[in-house]
């Protein structure tokens, strides 16, 4: 059985999820309207990525006999002033998560819920990926500049992702 702390923490990670999910959507909505479809591609299975984080919790939290609850989540914004400005926000957002990943793994430590301590390491080396790539694309886009033709090539490749 989970602790009632640890099954609020994990609650509560799985808004942070679908949090992440519906911002990455709306940076999606929000790119394909500006014509930028590969970035718009690229978020969207982003957002499903996020999705999925939401739903490996709540199967952790009903397969250790505990609650899951929808919750109810901040709207995201729905426009950004430039590639530059959506992407330096998925990578602070991702940085954000891995603290909160991090909090849930000290407070595994401190229940001495060994079980969900290691079912949180999955997510820990999740979080090493999502930060790297979302850094990748921040630095590539600062050194894309004003370059409309480079930003174009950028699309072309983000459009090309697969999962
Ligand atoms: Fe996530
Ligand atoms: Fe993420």
């Amino acid at each position: 059985m989970l602790s009632k702390k640890m099954e609020k923490a994990l609650n509560a990670q799985v808004g942070a999820e679908m949090f992440s999910s519906n911002l990455y959507l709306a940076m999606a909505l929000d790119f394909e309207a500006k014509n930028l479809k590969g970035f718009g591609h690229w978020l969207r299975v982003q957002a499903k990525e996020e999705m999925g984080h939401a739903m490996r919790i709540v199967d952790h939290l009903l397969e250790r006999g505990a609650r899951a609850v929808v919750p109810a989540l901040d709207a995201p914004p729905a426009a950004w002033k430039s590639p530059q400005a959506a992407f330096d926000q998925v990578l602070a957002h991702e940085i954000k998560v891995t603290g909160m990943i991090n909090d849930l793994v000290d407070l595994a430590a401190a229940e001495k819920d060994h079980a969900t301590g290691a079912f949180l390491q999955w997510f820990v080396n999740e979080q090493v990926e999502e930060e790297a790539q979302s850094v990748e694309i921040v630095e590539t886009l600062k050194m894309i500049g004003e370059s409309k033709g480079q930003l174009f090539m950028l699309n072309h490749q983000l459009g090309k992702r697969e999962g």
